[in-house]
């Protein structure tokens, strides 16, 4: 395994790779990026994973500075599932005209989210998605991969780089991890680690809470309203502060309506100062009322 620090480098290494499968990460990898991996291998003969936290998507107050960087540890990691290469650029490769020390954009030129990306996660991250699909965005270019693998967790996330891909054209299939759990059913995340042991026992209740949703939401006469207004006042009762609870159409990300035939539940919200997401996927039931 190759572990690369810029783009010309890299570019010169994969010009002779035919068939290339990437999988962005911003490291402190567990078992969830693991399988992402494992879901690149199975597509490409190269498989390249990319390590860098990208400061255009943390907002001023989020936890950029003590985002956990382990590369070393993710390395050994990678190296066990037969990765190829690790990418792992410097701010300052990945954007020239960023200052990294005051945190300011200078003239570094940025991708326009489209509208859904200020809903969910957006409305209290506002430019998060501009800073993800600009990162995916600039590394899909360095990179240049026929496939590219995101997890079903950050189901928004996985939306809009679809969409990135759809809109401008992209000639990269995007493949989808589901997400892997902790015994608890607790989703897995890097931001878990923040979490004491009494805190990662309760977290588990984000997914309970989201199943129970699911169940009920599948019953007829179901009211989407109230079921997920109900889950969020359960949640805030017993420590939580929720961001959101949303049942949305899986296929657009909008409100579900009764033309939906796959939907998805979503849910943030935080436990103590850690803020955790989590989604289902499923089928619609014909007489919900939504
Ligand atoms: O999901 C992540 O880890 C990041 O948002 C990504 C896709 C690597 C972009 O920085």
């Amino acid at each position: 395994m190759q572990i690369i620090h810029t783009v010309a480098e890299l570019r010169a290494r994969l010009k002779s790779e035919p068939n290339i499968a990437f999988v962005p990460t911003m490291g402190n990898l567990h078992a969830g990026h693991m399988h992402l991996v494992k879901i690149a291998g199975q597509h490409a003969s190269c498989v390249v994973v990319s390590i860098f936290v990208n400061p255009l998507q943390f907002g001023p107050s989020e936890d950029l500075a003590n985002y956990p960087r382990t590369l070393d540890a993710d390395c050994e990691k990678l190296q066990a599932a037969g990765t190829s290469i690790v990418f792992a650029p410097t701010v300052t490769e990945m954007y020239p005209d960023f200052n990294a020390a005051t945190n300011c954009l200078g003239q570094t030129m940025m991708i326009s989210a489209p509208p859904i990306a200020g809903e969910l996660c957006g409305a209290s991250r506002p430019g998060h998605f501009d800073g993800v699909a600009t990162v995916v965005m600039k590394l899909f270019n360095i990179v240049m991969p026929q496939f590219a693998v995101f997890g079903k967790k950050d189901f928004q996330q996985l939306f809009i780089i679809r969409e990135l891909v759809r809109q401008f054209n992209l000639p990269i299939q995007i493949l989808a991890g589901e997400t892997m759990r902790e015994p608890s059913g607790l989703a897995m995340s890097s931001r878990n680690g923040y979490l004491s042991i009494a805190q990662k026992s309760a977290a588990a209740a984000l997914n309970q809470t989201l199943k129970h949703i699911v169940q009920q939401a599948q019953q007829s006469d179901a009211n989407f309203n109230t079921l997920e207004q109900t889950a969020s006042q359960s949640l805030n009762n017993s420590g939580w502060q929720v961001d959101y609870i949303s049942i949305r159409s899986a296929a657009t990300l909008l409100p579900a309506s009764a033309k939906d035939q796959q939907l998805v539940v979503l849910a943030a919200a935080k436990i103590g100062n850690t803020r955790l997401i989590d989604n289902i996927e499923f089928p619609a039931s014909l007489n919900s009322l939504r």
